[in-house]
Parts: structure tokens; C-alpha cells; sequence
């Protein structure tokens, strides 16, 4: 099905109700910020449902001010790769902070979460002879599958049956990596951890991609695994800080032997930099503010079933109340238009994308935030009726 982007209708009606450009631009005002869309003199609001930052700190003050500490008291940037001249205690002790908060024995920091999924594929490259990986995993799982240089094999997204039979498949001797994400970052839901651990021979291993479920997910925000409640050393997660942390910078989390192949062998750690300085800073305060505001992560996991009991149940709306992330596929180009249309007249910037596993042509992803109210969700899943003509 090609659908027509209908984003170029939306920006011009915002452009009509006053907006300087046809981008939105973000201002910071205390308890909006980044739900604010500037109109020059007379601010018109509207609200941002689109993004990753779940728990709404990418404008915290504290992890700011952690970020702003380091980037006046030091250098930029330490100039090479950390395992050449380039190490610094900052990068040590965020890397002690990310393991300490997921209560895992060792982590290591990457500048994106990208390289970090590249990282674990490389880093275990020596040890495993498989990488079987979910068939929905992101793209940077895939990438660093392929890089592995190891036999793919793909299963059915979040079919713990599926998984089943193609490790049944592979010799006795086989060694698995299976690569998953926690939380399907492009229509929300989660991949049965649970199921997939059971299914791993003990000689295998399983990658977690919890770019989407850091933050968002597992009682206390520590994600995918803490909400299956899974400790076990064949686990390895890749994580990013971009998305719930509201920073910047990734990492591999998990048994510290793991964690040196990932330092001695993987190339996306040993010939890339690290993050700057000023990140490292605040990935640190940041997993920590966490655990400050517990009251966000039970906020936004509280919108999130509210949202989705009230949504109607359509074979275009892909959502999972236990996950921020709510994906509408349009039908049409005329649903999509109306949907576009309905949503604006409530407020809402129509949060329609492409990217790569969604629909080719584009459709509407829309993220819960900690810092939305009960109220501006009810009027978005009333928005959505509206829109899909309930
Ligand atoms: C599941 C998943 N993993 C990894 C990444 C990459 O994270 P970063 O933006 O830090 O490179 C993304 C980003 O969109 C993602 O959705």
C-alpha cells in the first residue's frame, strides 16, 4: 500500500495558525518544554507525541547540569579510542553506574547505542557459531549480525515456537547468539524474553536490544529483563541513552568475561571513540535520576495502559499496554489524511513516519511521555475515533 506523507498538510496548517516556519521548533518552558511548539509572539501549543524521550529527561536540570560541570571542567573530548590513549575516569564511572543501576556485573560504554549492538556482534563473534536473530530486531541487530561474519538464521517476531524449532535445528556443538530487541521500538509490544531464555541451549546466549525498553519498561524503569524478571549470565543487553534517558551514547551490559571480548575484539569499541566527555557525565546522572524520579516511570507506565484501554481495537493500531509505543497503519491515503487532520484539530503534531521495518510509505508512531497528561491522552485516543471514524 503507498500512502501519500500527509506531514507536508499538517505543517502547512500550523504554518496558517501562526507558526514561523514549518518545522516545529522546541523552547523550553518549565513543566512543557519539550511539548511546546513555538509561534513566535503568541506561543500556539501543541503536543508532541512522537520521539523516544519517554520519561521526559532530555530537559532535566540535573543530568543538564552534570553535562554542563563536565564540558567547563575538561577537555571535550580525550581525542583517540579508549583502548589507545583515549580513556578517562568519566568514561569508568558512568560505565560503573550503568552496571550498578541494571544490577549486572559490567558494562561498556559506546558513543551510540548503534555501535553498542555492532559491539556485541563483534565482541562474541569468537565464541558463538550462530546468530539467530527476531525477525522485527532493528536494524543495528541485523547490522552487527551480518558483521559477526556468523551463519543468520531468523525466526518469527516474538514466536518463542519458532525460535524452538530453529535452534532444534542447528548441530549439538552449536554455540547461539539469539538477538532480539526488548521492546519493538517502531509498534510497541515486547519479545517473550522469558520464552526465548528458555528455549537457549546452555551454551548459547541472548542479546537484548533494550534501546526502547530502558526506562520504559520493568517496575523500577531498569527494562525488558526486569520485567520478566530474568537474571541470568547468558544474557547481554545493548542499550542507547538517547531515547528514555533523554542523553546521548550507548552501552553493552552483562557478565564481565563477555564484557572483555567486547573490549578486546570488537572493532565498534576499539576503533571508535567514545562518547564526549560532557555525555559520559551525564549518562551517569541520568541512570541515576531514575531511580530519583520513580514516580515518572509508574506515570508513564499508568498512561500507557489508560491510553490503550481507551483506543478502539482495529486491525490499524498496533499497540501493547504494557509498552509507551502505539503504531496506527492507514489503510489509505484518504484515512491518513483524515487521521492527520483529526489530530491536529486536537493539538497534536501528527507524529507520521518512515522507517525502515515500518510500512514503506509511512504511518503514525506516537510515544507516551512521562510528562503528558491523563487529559491530553484521553483527548488523543478520542482524536484517533475520530480520525478512523468510530
Ligand atoms: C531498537 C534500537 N536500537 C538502537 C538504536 C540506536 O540508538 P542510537 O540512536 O543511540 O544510535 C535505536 C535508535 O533508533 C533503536 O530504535
Amino acid at each position: 500500500m503507498k500512502i501519500p506523507n500527509p506531514q507536508p498538510t499538517a505543517l502547512r496548517r500550523s504554518k496558517v495558525a501562526g507558526l514561523r516556519s514549518p518545522l516545529p521548533t522546541l523552547r523550553d518552558r518549565p513543566g512543557q518544554t519539550s511539548s511546546s511548539i513555538t509561534s513566535g509572539a503568541e506561543p500556539s501549543e501543541k503536543i508532541v507525541i512522537s520521539g523516544c524521550d519517554y520519561l521526559g529527561l532530555s530537559d532535566d536540570a540535573v543530568i543538564r547540569e552534570a553535562w554542563l560541570k563536565a564540558s567547563a571542567n575538561g577537555p571535550l573530548q580525550t581525542g583517540a579510542s579508549r583502548a589507545t590513549t583515549g580513556d578517562h575516569p568519566l568514561y569508568r564511572r558512568a560505565e560503573k553506574a550503568i552496571a550498578d543501576f541494571l544490577n549486572e556485573p559490567a558494562a561498556v560504554l559506546t558513543a551510540t547505542g548503534y555501535l553498542a549492538s555492532l559491539a556485541v556482534a563483534q565482541g562474541l563473534r569468537d565464541q558463538a557459531t550462530h546468530v539467530v536473530v527476531d525477525a522485527s530486531a532493528h536494524n543495528c541487530v541485523q547490522d552487527g549480525a551480518r558483521l559477526s561474519g556468523l551463519p543468520i538464521l531468523s525466526f518469527a517476531s516474538g514466536d518463542a515456537r519458532a525460535l524452538r524449532s530453529v535452534l532444534s535445528n542447528l548441530p549439538p556443538s552449536a554455540r547461539p547468539l539469539v538477538a532480539t530487541d526488548g521492546v519493538y521500538g517502531i509498534r510497541g509490544g515486547m519479545a517473550p524474553l522469558n520464552e526465548y531464555l528458555l528455549a537457549l541451549p546452555t551454551s548459547g546466549w541472548l542479546w537484548v536490544d533494550d534501546a526502547h525498553g530502558l526506562g520504559s519498561v520493568g517496575a523500577t524503569g531498569r527494562g525488558s529483563p526486569e520485567f520478566f524478571s530474568l537474571r541470568d549470565s547468558r544474557l547481554i543487553r545493548s542499550v542507547t541513552f538517547s531515547k528514555a534517558l533523554g542523553v546521548a551514547g550507548g552501552a553493552v551490559i552483562g557478565d564481565a568475561s563477555l564484557m572483555e571480548h567486547v573490549r578486546t575484539r570488537a572493532g565498534a569499541y576499539l576503533g571508535s571513540s567514545a562518547p564526549p566527555l560532557a555525555i559520559a557525565a551525564a549518562i551517569a546522572a541520568a541512570v541515576v535520576r531514575v531511580d530519583k524520579l520513580p514516580g515518572r516511570v509508574r506515570r508513564l507506565q499508568e498512561l500507557a495502559r489508560r491510553f490503550s484501554n481507551a483506543l478502539p481495537s482495529r486491525p490499524e493500531i498496533l499497540n501493547d499496554s504494557r509498552t509507551p509505543v502505539t503504531a496506527i497503519h492507514p489503510r489509505d491515503a484518504a484515512q491518513a489524511q483524515r487521521l492527520t487532520e483529526a489530530l491536529t484539530q486536537a493539538g497534536f503534531v501528527p507524529p507520521w513516519i518512515r522507517y525502515p521495518g515500518g510500512p514503506g510509505g509511512g504511518f503514525f508512531r506516537i510515544a507516551l511521555k512521562a510528562t503528558h497528561s491523563r487529559s491530553q491522552m484521553d483527548r488523543l485516543s478520542r482524536a484517533i475515533r475520530v480520525g478512523l471514524n468510530e
